[in-house]
């Protein structure tokens, strides 16, 4: 076909006159303000070809124009479509080391530029340690690089790393990326084509922290949708060394899946490359050396979670890249049940409770199972956990087809100021609102917080406590057991673990109490309606702990010292009082040879004495042999007093307890006894007459009884080896022969062989040396020397304490402590003891050596 040859010309001639229309039309000025520190460039395109010149000054020019801050430039194009021959490149320095940094919305400055694809460039200088944030109004996609955008609108972040630029990613708008955080210094490009009507950069400049690693990418997902995502100066390596985060805000009725798509890993020569997943309540470190992709890409995670690369230090001859191409793809749950509670809180107070799924593969730390959301009043707000607090009532929604993996944690306060105005009394016990659940309670704990001027008692009067000695065999096996500790400033307690069905009735503490409740199983389920603990507020007491009990008869409960593991606290004190019901016996039996403390300073006691108050005390010290066994017959105390024990050897015992029916043949003797009775009553009087008067003499420091393994020698208290046996209001009579039965007993069934073959009375106490010549039975059997027998008599009251006085300027308790083989030490004084921080120990032999001279003089 052949072109009409005068149409051409014509042609030519009316486009000259529409371009001239359009150069008038297309006359610009660019003008810079000095301080905006912003450079415009006009420069020719990529497709460029001398067709379109730029006319300024009556000059054309074909090559680019830079304006500088301070400049004007008036300018013109020569042509009807310069867009397609020329951009514009806008630059600004933004200095945030030097001066304050321009935070917020980022303008498009200088407006009124002509209509061609511009390209601004932001330069943003910053201290290495400042964290830079870009918060983008309309959140990003991100695309490999050399892709371009639906609406040719492309960002490209890059950062500034030891003055290397590193390209962080390529961006289109539309998509989930909401944030990017880079440290110390960023670059931005935003390319705009010459039709777009943006008139804002889209994002705005905040300052952050430091982030400590390259660059945070932070996604947001809405809705079902996916994201791709790279790792920096993709598909080339992150830079050596460097850590780079993604952060995914997925709400929690969403599930996300992470699918890699593309990785390269670097040769490294030291550290490792890792991959990490934050998934929520757990975090995964896993090298990159040999990953099994399949496993690695966890899925079905509900709500947000991070992952992070790390590099290494590469191998500089080889050194690889480090580089990921990955996909998070996040949509509606599929296959999940559905199940609504109402948890009322609303008759509760000061109770927290915590829900939460228990991970069903708790070993699988790549594929989150997550086990069920829990969502609350909604369906929007879904997590693996939820926290409750009382007085409120709640929609709980369950994501899943059962509520086996689901449990409940509870903590409850029970706070007391002011001792005139609190409730004195609380049930402890787990509430209905919690036990009518069809969900296991797992652990309930009351906080008991208390004013120092107030102890804490907490009774079990039905079912009374067991407390967990598993060394014993004495266990706690059923569905639920207490945990109790005390805290008081600067001290744990830890009392142990204790169940129902014992013997302990009441222990009642000093300090602030934490009791959990800690449940086995679901046959708690059935149990709850069972408990039965309670606690009192009482006036404080000047003991630190007492467990008062009553054994069951024919049972053995056994024992154990607060913070068995650590061991007592140093100079606490821990009391039983264990109640013998009438017409039993308490047989104690200490389950070690010694109290197995080494002590620092102090001195660590056991004291045993009957209620009757002119029962005999047993008194043992740290460093003596314990009696194999005691039998009471009435209510009686154990104390145990702990001295600063030195760092090896702590202070923690096992006791046990049993009850038996008083032995017959206790009758006959009396029997006996009441046939001789007329030759004995006269003895019998004469011997109260005087062991009243010695009672009188010794207040307050009660008789003692003590067993002292030093020496190989033991020492009775007037009657009795460790105990007397004796009501008040019975006859002496019938105390010494009691006592025979008791002496009796330790030879038969003490095995200690001190006490049988060198066994040595060492009869320190005075009010012996008064008693009548009738020394008690268990002497006959002893190879007692004559000179011991004379010391036995002449030692009195005043000479212990003249023993005492070897520590001059020291209170008598000290001196009752030096002593106390003498049996001249009341628990009073133990207690005194207890605080005594510079007692001085007298050595045993020298107290002997003291009362033999005493003897001699
Ligand atoms: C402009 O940029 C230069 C170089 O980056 C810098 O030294 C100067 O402080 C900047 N001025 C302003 C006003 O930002
Ligand atoms: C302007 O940008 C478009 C794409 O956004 C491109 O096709 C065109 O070549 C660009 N113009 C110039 C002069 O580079
Ligand atoms: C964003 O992208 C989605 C598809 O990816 C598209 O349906 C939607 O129209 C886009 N929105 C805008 C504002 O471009
Ligand atoms: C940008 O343009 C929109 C309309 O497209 C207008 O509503 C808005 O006010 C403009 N913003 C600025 C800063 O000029
Ligand atoms: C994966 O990476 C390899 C090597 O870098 C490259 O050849 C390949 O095209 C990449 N595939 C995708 C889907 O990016
Ligand atoms: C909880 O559910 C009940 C009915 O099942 C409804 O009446 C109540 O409004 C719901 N409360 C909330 C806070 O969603
Ligand atoms: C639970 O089930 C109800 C009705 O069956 C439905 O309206 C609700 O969206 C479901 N919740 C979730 C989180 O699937
Ligand atoms: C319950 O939680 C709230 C808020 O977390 C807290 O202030 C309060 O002390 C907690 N109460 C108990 C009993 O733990
Ligand atoms: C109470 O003791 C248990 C161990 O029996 C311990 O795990 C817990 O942390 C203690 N609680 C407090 C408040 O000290
Ligand atoms: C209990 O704790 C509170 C505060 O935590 C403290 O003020 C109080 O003295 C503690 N009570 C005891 C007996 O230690
Ligand atoms: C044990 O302690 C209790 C309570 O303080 C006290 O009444 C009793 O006399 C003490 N017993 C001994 C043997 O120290």
């Amino acid at each position: 076909m052949a072109p009409d040859r005068r149409i051409v010309p014509l042609l030519t001639k009316l486009l000259l006159a529409v371009e001239l229309i359009l150069q008038g039309a297309g006359a610009d000025e660019i003008s810079l303000h000095r301080n905006h520190n912003i450079s415009v460039r006009i420069k020719p395109g990529i497709m460029f070809l001398k067709t379109c010149p730029l006319r300024a000054g009556g000059k054309s020019y074909f090559i680019e124009q830079k304006i500088l801050p301070g400049q004007s430039f008036n300018f013109a194009f020569d042509c009807p479509t310069p867009e397609k021959y020329w951009v514009l490149v806008i630059e600004k320095n933004i200095d945030c080391m030097s001066g304050p940094c321009p935070f917020g919305d980022v303008q498009l400055h200088p407006s009124g530029l002509p209509r061609l694809n511009k390209t601004f460039v932001w330069e943003v200088t910053a201290d290495p340690l400042v964290g830079l944030e870009l918060k983008f109004s309309t959140w990003l996609s991100q695309i490999m690089p050399g892709e371009t955008c639906a609406d040719r609108v492309l960002y490209n972040i890059g950062s500034r790393l030891h003055a290397h630029r590193v390209t962080i990613g390529n961006f289109c708008r539309n998509g989930s990326v909401s944030r990017v955080k880079v440290q110390g210094g960023l670059s931005l490009t935003l390319q705009l084509p010459w039709d777009s009507k943006a008139n804002s950069s889209g994002f705005k400049l905040e300052s952050r922290s430091s982030i400590q690693r390259l660059c945070i990418i932070e996604a947001t997902f809405q809705n079902e949708s996916s994201a791709t995502l790279m790792s920096a100066n993709y598909p080339s390596g992150l830079p050596e060394d460097e850590l780079m985060t993604w952060q995914f805000i997925v709400p929690g009725n969403l599930r996300a899946d992470v699918i890699i798509r593309n990785y390269t890993r670097p040769k490294c020569e030291r550290k490792f490359d890792n991959l990490v997943y934050c998934l929520p309540h757990l975090c995964t470190s896993h090298g990159f050396r040999g990953l099994p992709l399949g496993v690695l890409q966890p899925s079905n995670i509900a709500g947000s979670f991070n992952l992070s690369v790390q590099g290494c230090d590469q191998d500089d001859r080889n050194p690889g890249a480090l580089s990921l191409l990955f996909d998070v793809a996040v949509r509606y749950p599929k296959n999940e049940g559905n199940i609504t509670l109402i948890i009322d809180l609303r008759k509760d107070w000061n109770l927290n409770i915590t829900i939460y799924s228990k991970p069903t593969k708790p070993d699988s730390h790549l594929i989150h199972e997550h086990g069920c959301l829990i969502c609350v009043d909604s369906n929007k707000n879904c997590k693996p956990s939820v926290t409750l607090e009382s007085k409120y009532s709640y929609n709980v929604t369950f994501l899943c087809m059962n509520l086996e993996n689901i449990r409940i944690i509870a903590e409850h306060s029970i706070a007391c100021w002011n001792f005139r105005s609190c409730t004195k009394f609380s049930s402890l016990v787990v509430p209905t609102s919690l036990t009518r659940l069809p969900i296991l309670v797992e652990r309930y704990t009351w906080k008991i917080q208390a004013p120092e001027d107030v102890n804490i008692e907490i009774r079990s009067p039905n079912l009374k406590l067991k407390q967990h000695i598993p060394d014993q065999h004495q266990i706690c096996t059923g569905s639920y057991n207490y945990a109790i500790n005390a805290t008081t400033p600067g001290k744990i307690v830890i009392l142990g673990l204790f169940c129902p069905g014992g013997a302990i009735e009441k222990i009642q503490m000093k300090g602030n109490l934490t009791i959990t409740l800690k449940t086995y199983g679901r046959r708690w389920f059935n149990d709850s309606h069972k408990q039965d603990l309670q606690m009192f507020l009482i006036p404080i007491m000047p003991e630190e702990c007492i467990f008062s009990l009553t054994p069951e008869p024919k049972t053995k409960v056994y024992l154990q010292t607060p913070n068995w593991l650590e061991g007592m606290p140093p100079y606490m004190s821990v009391y039983w009082n264990i109640s013998v019901p009438a017409k039993q016996v308490a047989r104690l039996a200490f389950l070690s040879e010694r109290m197995g403390v080494t002590c620092e300073k102090g001195r660590a006691y056991i004291n045993i004495k009957e209620h009757n108050p002119n029962a005999d005390e047993t008194v043992c010290r740290d460093d003596q042999i314990l009696p194999k066994t005691l039998e009471m017959r009435h209510h009686f105390w154990i104390n145990i007093t702990n001295c600063k024990p030195s760092a090896k050897k702590l202070l923690s015992m096992q006791l046990m307890v049993t009850l038996t029916q008083e032995k017959k043949d206790l009758a006959i003797i009396i029997g006996v006894v009441v046939g001789g009775i007329a030759v004995l009553t006269a003895i019998a009087l004469v011997i109260f007459y005087i062991k009243k008067k010695n009672r009188k003499q010794e207040k307050p420091t009660p008789m003692v009884g003590v067993y002292n393994s030093n020496v190989n020698t033991q020492l009775p208290g007037r009657q009795g080896l460790f105990q007397k046996n004796r009501k008040a209001n019975e006859s002496h009579i019938y105390a010494v022969i009691d006592e025979d039965m008791v002496y009796g007993h330790l030879l038969d069934s003490s095995t200690i062989p001190e006490t049988a073959e060198v066994g040595v009375y060492r009869p320190f106490s005075g009010a012996i040396s008064t008693t009548p010549p009738s020394p008690p039975p268990f002497r006959k059997a002893s190879k007692v020397p004559d000179t011991e027998e004379s010391s036995f008599v002449l030692v009195t009251d005043n000479d212990n304490y003249t023993i005492g006085h070897h520590a001059p300027g020291e209170l008598q308790s000290n001196g009752d402590m030096n002593v106390s083989c003498k049996g001249k030490v009341s628990s009073k004084s133990l207690h005194e003891n207890g605080e005594q921080e510079n007692s001085v120990e007298l050595p045993l032999n020298q107290i002997h050596d003291f009362s033999g001279s005493e003897t001699k003089s």
